[in-house]
């Protein structure tokens, strides 16, 4: 059945500027964009019903490519330390409560209603080791009609013991989700998750490489986040080339779907690597700023044809607002220029096309409103924002830079409407 909704919508195809239709149609047919046009003939839909958003605006939804489920109650909290420090005083005494799934299924519930809040319709999650938990809020995600990748995290060495895992024991609970949600087009699967290097032991990043290969799932972690982390990671893979080669001789750099967090301090031959191996960026600038990592150069990125998305890093970042993220990106990315005076900052265009089209593309066709891509989208009602006679671009960033939740009134993923997801 095809659905047909207007209002104006506004969209990338690249980075280099909007696709905008004032008073426009889109056509939607097994949650997929069957077209796109300024009247309902060119559709092809005459006489068709028409769900009409008036003055709104119709955008991609939000994506968020790397996010810590189980760190929501550190959530704008606790910026006083670097990542390493950070990790063992606030992060790992926060996840090891996620033993107890009642525990897990109050925080889990609120972390996807804030999602849902946001626009975020796909994410890329890490949860923690604990399986029961992890199958919990991947079923939470299913309930709630939001597309996620969610990763049971792996991790076997400078950690409390709670949360060091056997790597026979991550390998069992790993196949046991993937048994449970591996298939073809689902809107939630695993994620095979090494958290880094650090927190990995050879035996452990060879499991993980061995998994995302028997199954082709794909791959998470952070890389280059941070100076000590970076020099850590040297003094612990004497043989390894680069941070990059480390999960590379392993099979976890791009052998198959690969998002790596941060990147901040990624050049020579690991920007080589994830070049040639198709590995994604997910730049997390709120992140980068709270734990003092650094200023990502995410130009050179897209210059070098790096494939990059946004994310929120709750709790490093304390924002899941993926609009916020764009607005950060930018302000990142001007600073970075008034350091070095070499690239130009990023652009409004280039932000939103991160965060909806090419960030996207690490869920299918995602992202987008071109014909073929999934619906996910979201309905802005900036009334309250718009009170002079701004052009719809200017209502797009002025809700990019002011707005929030309260002026999202429809979300949809794959074509369906979601509503609020229940909290306990
Ligand atoms: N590196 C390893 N674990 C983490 C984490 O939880 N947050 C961030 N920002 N970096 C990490
Ligand atoms: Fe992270």
């Amino acid at each position: 059945m095809k659905k047909v909704y207007k209002a104006h919508i506004i969209y990338t195809k690249s980075r280099d500027g909007f696709e905008v239709l004032e008073n426009g149609y889109i056509a939607v047919e097994d949650g997929r964009v069957a077209g796109v046009a300024a009247d309902l003939k060119t559709l092809g839909c005459e006489g068709a019903e028409v769900t009409d958003y008036g003055d709104c605006l119709l955008i991609p939804a939000m994506n968020d490519m790397h996010v810590h489920a189980p760190q929501y109650r550190n959530q704008g909290i606790a910026m006083d330390l670097e990542l390493l420090p950070w990790l063992q005083q606030y992060t790992f005494p926060e996840e090891k409560k996620y033993a107890d799934p009642a525990y897990a299924e109050r925080m889990y519930r609120r972390f996807i209603r804030d999602l849902w809040r946001f626009g975020t319709m796909r994410a890329c999650v890490f949860a923690t080791i604990h399986t029961e938990s992890t199958r919990l809020l991947m079923q939470l995600f299913q309930e709630a009609g939001i597309g996620a990748l969610v990763g049971k995290v792996a991790m076997n060495r400078n950690c409390p013991p709670e949360l060091s895992e056997p790597v026979d024991e991550m390998v069992e609970g790993n196949e046991s989700l993937i048994a449970e949600f591996n298939r073809p087009e689902a809107l939630v699967r695993p994620i095979i998750t090494p958290r880094f290097v650090p927190s990995c032991t050879h035996d452990m990043l060879q499991a993980c490489g061995d998994l995302a290969a028997k199954y082709g799932l794909p791959v998470q972690s952070h890389l280059s986040e941070n100076m000590a982390e970076i020099a850590l990671v040297h003094t612990l893979e004497k043989e390894s080339s680069s941070y990059g080669d480390a999960y590379n001789r392993y099979g976890l750099f791009g052998q198959t779907p690969t998002v790596m967090a941060h990147c901040v301090w990624t050049a020579g031959e690991e920007l080589e690597l994830m070049k040639r191996n198709h590995v994604m960026v997910a730049h997390c600038p709120t992140s980068n700023l709270n734990i003092a990592s650094g200023l990502a150069p995410i130009r050179t990125f897209l210059n070098e044809g790096v494939a990059v998305g946004l994310g929120s890093d709750i709790s490093g970042g304390h924002d899941l607002n993926i609009f916020r993220m764009m607005m950060h990106a930018m302000q990142v990315s001007k600073i970075h220029y008034l350091q070095h005076r070499d690239n130009p900052f990023l652009t409004l265009s280039e932000v939103f096309w991160i965060a909806t089209k090419s960030a996207g593309r690490f869920f299918g066709r995602v992202g987008s409103f071109e014909p073929g891509y999934e619906f996910d989208a979201l309905v802005i009602d900036d009334h309250d924002l718009n009170h002079s006679d701004y052009a719809l671009l200017h209502r797009l960033e002025r809700f990019i830079y002011l707005g929030d939740d309260r002026q999202i009134t429809h979300r949809f993923c794959r074509g369906t409407e979601i509503q609020e997801p229940q909290i306990i």
